[in-house]
């Protein structure tokens, strides 16, 4: 058996420190050993997306990078994002004073999302309660893949065609919906109209 290593990193605002086996993906690290199993495994292979997190703020794929490597690294998971993502993100006022010192300097960077999530479900961020509107998911298998992905593209992308959102989708596998719906709720954080009846829309 190799040597464990040691590793410490934020995840969802929390600071960990564990030793690891070299060879344990970070995908699996985060579901085994920490208990986030919001994020999904699926081919393993970076092929899916089911098991994409942030990474220092990057979508990433969790199946394809060794737990060590994400040494000091901050991650975000699936968990962090109803906590933090119904409200516009900002440090607390007390930041970097005190004994909450870490979790306040690494308060998750999701994007402010202003008052598109009035109105939804409570503590659900934006993306979350229009996929929910929108039947953006039926088993739920991919969902949170998608969700990470697209918490990062609506944030530099305010306004993306439906050919740009579509590209941005392109890396996440859904065997479910068709992907039509994941489209339109896309579109509803952004803040644009509702494809037209009867077909996708095309930019
Ligand atoms: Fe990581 Fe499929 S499980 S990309
Ligand atoms: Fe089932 Fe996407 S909702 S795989």
């Amino acid at each position: 058996m190799s040597a464990a290593h040691a590793v410490a990193l934020t995840v969802n605002g929390r600071p960990y420190q564990a030793r690891v086996e070299p060879r344990l993906s970070l995908a699996d690290f985060l579901r085994d050993d920490l208990g986030l199993t919001g994020t999904h495994v699926g081919c393993e292979h970076g092929v899916c997306g089911a098991c994409t997190i942030l990474l220092d703020g990057h979508p990433i794929r969790s199946c394809l990078l060794f737990a060590v490597q994400a040494d000091g690294a901050e991650v975000l998971t699936i968990e962090a994002l109803a906590e933090v993502g119904a409200t516009p993100v900002a440090p607390p006022a007390d930041a970097g004073r005190g004994e909450d010192r870490s979790r306040a300097e690494s308060t998750p960077p999701f994007p402010p999302m202003g008052e598109r999530g009035a109105g939804g479900v409570r503590g659900l961020h934006p993306l979350q309660d229009a996929f929910r509107r929108h039947h953006a998911l039926q088993c739920g298998f991919c969902t949170p893949g998608f969700l990470m992905t697209l918490v990062v593209f609506t944030r530099d992308h305010p306004d993306a065609t439906d050919a740009e959102i579509r590209e941005a989708l392109a890396g996440n596998l859904c065997r479910c919906t068709g992907y039509q719906n994941i489209v339109e709720a896309v579109r509803d954080v952004l803040g644009r109209a509702a494809a037209p009846a009867g077909g996708a829309a095309h930019d």
